[in-house]
């Protein structure tokens, strides 16, 4: 069995699909793995670390040949992985929503491209849950980028000279990226409030210690699976009523509010903004999505009225080291479920409920549900289906 790690082509990805501890515990699993060479330096990992864990290097061409396991983070495209063998399983975040010809031409090229959003998030599976161990450090990095840029202290501060108040923090949707954010700013002293449309949200929030922010004309907006459904016009205008009274007065907002298939909703208006003072710093993470916030620019920081507005699209990324060593761990635990340990070979039960979920192509056919339910494509746009969650799992944020 041979496993190949590819080096990450997309522009601003540091992440890695392996790390050496992965490596290892692979070649344990009976594994031969070939890294393409370099693929671990934005992770600060070294070629010699991965040749240390027992791993091969060489050009991409020489990972993938034979391979039987192909992992990645973000999509490569088919033409990049030619000579791969026929029926080889590529694994990694396929981002197939409105990419359904790159998905396309992994079928053509008979690869098994499996999709790990697709996890679904039951118990069994939380270990393999890559939309949670990055959505989680996400909601961390965006707290120490927002105070990097706050150009006062966090913290309340009692010294010789006065004192300082605390910085206060408003984050907008407590999901598993909002209540880091969250326990991450009350780490660092800030006076924390959120908000959520999920009734839900509100013991979450409390439990962290943190002030629910809510109006009673929005009592729950909770839709299928744990997630949020869009609001209608008069929840929204409700909200933005409750936001923009509650906005003006913070000095940090980190937004991170997603609605499954659609674009992000906006929450944050031009006239939100001007209503802060000037230093206040906004973070968007749903920058990636279209934005929460209206002044939003994907992959810049744009300044509105001495307000400095955070709209890097993958937060995760600027955090690698730690995000590909929680990544390369989800793959790792969902590559022990496809080997028969016995044989050290692999062993895939194609109807077990995990494989069905995310593999989207076999045998040289778009397999997934989401995209076979009609006899053609799913044109763009068309919202696809989360994965279903088991609520009661929910993780409790600050773990
Ligand atoms: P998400 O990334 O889809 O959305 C982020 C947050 O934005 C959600 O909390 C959502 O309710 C909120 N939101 C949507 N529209 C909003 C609006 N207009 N205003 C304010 N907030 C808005 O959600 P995520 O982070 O994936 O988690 C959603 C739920 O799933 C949570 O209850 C979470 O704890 C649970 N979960 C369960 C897991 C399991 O294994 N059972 C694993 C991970 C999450």
């Amino acid at each position: 069995m041979k496993i190949a790690v590819l080096r990450e082509a997309s522009t601003g990805e540091s992440r890695v699909a392996a790390t050496p501890e992965t490596v290892a515990k692979l070649i344990g699993l009976g594994a031969e793995i070939a890294i393409e060479a370099g693929a671990g330096l934005g992770s600060r990992i070294s070629d010699q670390n991965f040749a240390a864990a027992g791993a091969s290097l060489g050009s991409r061409v020489e990972a993938i040949d034979n391979a039987d396991i192909i992992l990645c983070v973000r999509r490569p495209s088919a033409a990049s992985l030619a000579g791969a063998r026929s029926g080889a399983l590529l694994i990694g975040a396929l981002d197939a929503f409105g990419h359904e010809a790159e998905i396309a031409a992994f079928a053509a090229s008979g690869l098994t491209a499996i999709s790990m959003e697709f996890m679904p998030r039951i118990t069994r599976a939380q270990v393999m849950d890559i939309l949670s161990s990055q959505a989680n450090l996400s909601g961390y990095q965006a707290v120490i980028e927002a105070a990097a840029l706050f150009e006062r202290a966090m913290p309340m501060m009692m010294t010789a000279a006065g004192t300082v108040r605390p910085a206060k923090v408003f984050v907008m949707g407590a999901g598993v990226a909002g209540l880091q954010a969250i326990a991450t700013a009350r780490r660092l002293g800030a006076v924390v409030s959120a908000t959520d449309v999920r009734a839900a949200a509100g013991e979450q929030v409390e439990s962290l210690g943190a002030k629910f922010v809510m109006t009673d004309a929005l009592k729950d907006a909770s839709g299928t699976g744990g997630y949020a459904r869009e609001l209608t016009l008069t929840e929204q205008a409700a909200q933005a009523e409750l936001v923009a009274g509650h906005i003006a007065k913070q000095d940090i907002v980190i937004t991170t509010a997603l609605i499954p298939g659609r674009p992000a909703p906006k929450l944050v208006t031009a006239a939100m903004i001007e209503a802060m003072t000037p230093g206040a710093i906004v973070v968007d993470l749903a920058a990636e999505r279209g934005g929460n916030v209206e002044l939003t620019r994907a992959d810049e920081i744009v300044e509105h009225n001495g307000v400095k507005i955070v709209g890097y699209t993958n937060m995760a990324s600027r955090i690698p080291t730690t995000a590909s060593q929680l990544y390369a761990r989800n793959l790792l635990a969902f590559i022990e479920t496809l080997v028969d340990t016995a044989s050290k070979s692999l062993a895939i039960t194609w109807d077990d409920e995990l494989v069905k979920a995310t593999v989207l192509t076999r045998d040289g056919a778009i397999v997934h549900p989401n995209f076979t339910s009609t006899a053609t494509l799913p044109p763009k746009n068309v919202p696809l289906e989360p994965p279903p969650r088991k609520v009661a799992d929910a993780p409790k944020g600050d773990a």
